[in-house]
């Protein structure tokens, strides 16, 4: 069973009921690194949350949230081996995982709705990475990080 690994600060809160319920529609097996309720909090920490456990290996993917979903993927994407998208549409989302082999996707509770936020999630979820060309370029950005 996939595993995938969900966070959002309070900005993001309103997407995570339908995130959650549509992965595991899906099958996977969600880890749900918080937060759980609309106070306010920072989204550096739930980022890095899920980024550090996508990289570690312990969940296969993850989906992170917060107002834009901007903020969140920033701080995601400062941990090796993250590719992390903000996503916006299911054009967006199914191209990412097919071209950008994206590990995870951050959306944005003040630009999308829930019903919006569960298509995203399951055209990524279902989207199959093409390798080939994309992958030369996958491999300079770890050339970047300093991988390889
Ligand atoms: C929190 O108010 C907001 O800044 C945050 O959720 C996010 O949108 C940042 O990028």
């Amino acid at each position: 069973m996939t595993k995938v690994a969900v966070g959002c600060d309070h900005g993001g809160f309103i997407l995570k009921e339908s995130v959650v319920s549509t992965l595991e529609r899906l099958g996977a097996e969600v880890v749900d690194l918080g937060c759980y309720d609309e106070s306010s909090v920072d989204y550096p920490v739930y980022g890095e949350k899920v980024a550090r456990s996508v990289a570690s290996g312990e969940c296969t993917l993850g989906v992170i949230m917060c107002g834009t979903g901007i903020g969140i993927s920033i701080a995601a994407n400062k941990v090796r081996g993250v590719r992390a998208a903000v996503v916006t549409n299911t054009y967006m989302a199914k191209l990412t995982k097919n071209h950008n082999n994206a590990n995870i996707i951050a959306l944005g509770g003040r630009v999308i709705s829930p019903d919006e936020a569960a298509a995203i999630v399951e055209a990524w979820y279902t989207a199959e990475y093409e390798g080939g060309r994309h992958q030369r370029r996958l491999d300079m950005i770890s050339a970047i990080e300093g991988d390889k």
